[in-house]
């Protein structure tokens, strides 16, 4: 507003002016909630994956009204001002603030249970869309207390000056409710909502980069820079450098004894690190040990199966999912092992030991699946196996991927593991020697003649 349109400005209209832009607001949030409850009833009813970058949209959008206010909720100038005028409504206000600095945190773990929900889809849909519902509920009472409550009693008792002083600040950009500068981010957002949103949502339906699960694939999952380890006094890896990201399959091909097994166990944390670094989505792994790696995602399958072979199929199974306690969730997950891997059911009662080799990568295969990984690191999974198992074992990690795994694949058999690859590595007595993207291995003329036999 400029200095004469202020002046010009009758008290009366500067209030109206106030209580219309905070309504606008409202009723453009209140649109993106009904969105929410669309695309939540998409996601449920047809099965569709969510559209994480749409969401993820929404969710920044819906923040700023939450993390502006985070930062100092005092510094709303309509509260300030109500609860000088009308001390009654400050425990109301303190409610709503705190609604504010506690929507800041429910986005946070929404935006968790999201990714959750992309990167093991459908398994997270349903917490996801608890928490949505939890989330959408409670933002419509927020809004519903503050349209029936206390914009009815500012309008009672704030004087002019009151509406003054909240003009003002709305004028200012700093306003965490109305300031100018917040409102353009708004509208900036909204239209990119707008754009986004399918058309039979009544959006303009733009296609975008599909999914920020996309552009997730390119984001560092695990990375190890400068890798030592040793058994006693011989070391066995030198200085290796590997970096894992979100969504690959990553194969590492290598001889006899050149360190593959080794490695994996220092990802496990069943290997100390002697020196060098190994992260994990961001955390240093050094601290951590394996069971808590087992937890948060890390799963390895051991070369040579190692199933407990006096164990039935189904304890076996079971077993995977220790870090995880026996929950219905844990039946559910036992269920789709079943559906996963037919001949596990066909002999959930029999002892492992009794199982061909074949059936036991599968069963080793499915205990670590029981787990939950988010990084499967596999061990020559196809050792001394029929090739026609081979394919099998091969075609069922193709669908791991899908499902969202990320990948680590230590493989002799080089063919294969390098064409199911979006990049690999090999490693020779202790050091990366080469690395790339799967084609660029299989096309190049030393891993050919070394690994491939041509
Ligand atoms: N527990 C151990 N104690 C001492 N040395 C070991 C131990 N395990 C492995 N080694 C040695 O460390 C080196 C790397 O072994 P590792 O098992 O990691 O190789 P690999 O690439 O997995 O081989 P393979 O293809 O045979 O599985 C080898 O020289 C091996 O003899
Ligand atoms: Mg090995």
């Amino acid at each position: 507003m400029t200095q004469e349109e202020k002046q010009a400005a009758p008290a009366r209209s500067r209030s109206d002016q106030v209580i219309r832009t905070i309504v606008q607001e409202h009723q453009g949030l209140w649109r993106i909630i009904d969105l929410l409850d669309q695309l939540q009833q998409d996601m449920n009813v047809n099965a569709n994956q969510p559209d994480e970058l749409l969401f993820t949209t929404i969710f920044d959008y819906i923040e700023h009204f939450s993390k502006r206010v985070h930062s100092q909720p005092q510094e709303i100038m309509l509260y300030k001002r109500l609860r000088e005028q009308a001390p009654e409504t400050a425990e109301l206000l303190a409610k709503l603030e705190k609604g504010y600095v506690l929507g800041h945190q429910r986005l946070k773990e929404l935006r968790q249970l999201l990714h959750d929900c992309m990167s093991q889809w459908p398994d997270g849909r349903e917490a996801f869309s608890h928490a949505l519902t939890r989330f959408t509920q409670a933002l419509r009472k927020h809004i519903k207390k503050e349209e029936g409550v206390v914009i009815p009693r500012a309008r009672e008792t704030l004087t002019q000056e009151d509406w003054e002083m909240i003009a003002e600040a709305r004028d200012q950009t700093q306003d965490p409710l109305f300031g100018e500068r917040v409102r353009e981010e708004f509208r900036e957002l909204r239209h990119k909502i707008i754009s986004m949103t399918p058309e039979h949502l009544g959006g303009l339906g733009v296609v975008h980069s599909s999914r920020v699960t996309a552009r997730d694939d390119q984001q560092e999952m695990l990375s190890i820079k400068g890798a030592v380890t040793s058994y006693g006094q011989i070391e066995v890896l030198h200085e290796v450098d590997i970096t894992i990201n979100s969504g690959e399959i990553v194969s590492l091909v290598g001889a006899n004894g050149a360190g593959k097994s080794t490695l994996l166990m220092t990802i496990s944390g069943l290997q100390p690190l002697d020196r060098g670094t190994m992260t994990y989505k961001g955390q240093d792994l050094s601290k951590v040990g394996s069971d808590r790696r087992v937890a948060e995602g890390i799963v390895q399958v051991p070369e040579g199966r190692q199933v407990f072979k006096d164990l039935s199929v189904q304890d076996n199974l079971l077993l995977g999912a220790y870090t995880r306690g026996m929950s219905p969730e844990v039946e559910n997950d036992l269920e789709k092992m079943y559906s996963k891997f037919p001949i596990l059911r066909q002999k959930r009662h029999n002892l492992a030991g009794e199982l061909s080799g074949g059936q036991q990568q599968m069963l080793a295969m499915g205990r670590a699946l029981m787990a939950k990984p988010r990084l499967l690191l596999l061990d020559e999974p196809s050792m001394g196996l029929a090739p026609l198992i081979v394919e099998e074992i091969f075609n069922t990690i193709k669908d791991l991927k899908k499902e969202g795994i990320t990948i680590f694949l230590v493989e002799q058999n080089a063919s294969q593991a390098l064409a199911l690859a979006d990049r690999g590595y090999v490693l020779e007595t202790g050091s990366v020697v080469i690395e790339g993207t799967g084609k660029e291995l299989l096309s190049n003329e030393k891993v050919r003649e070394a690994y491939l036999g041509m």
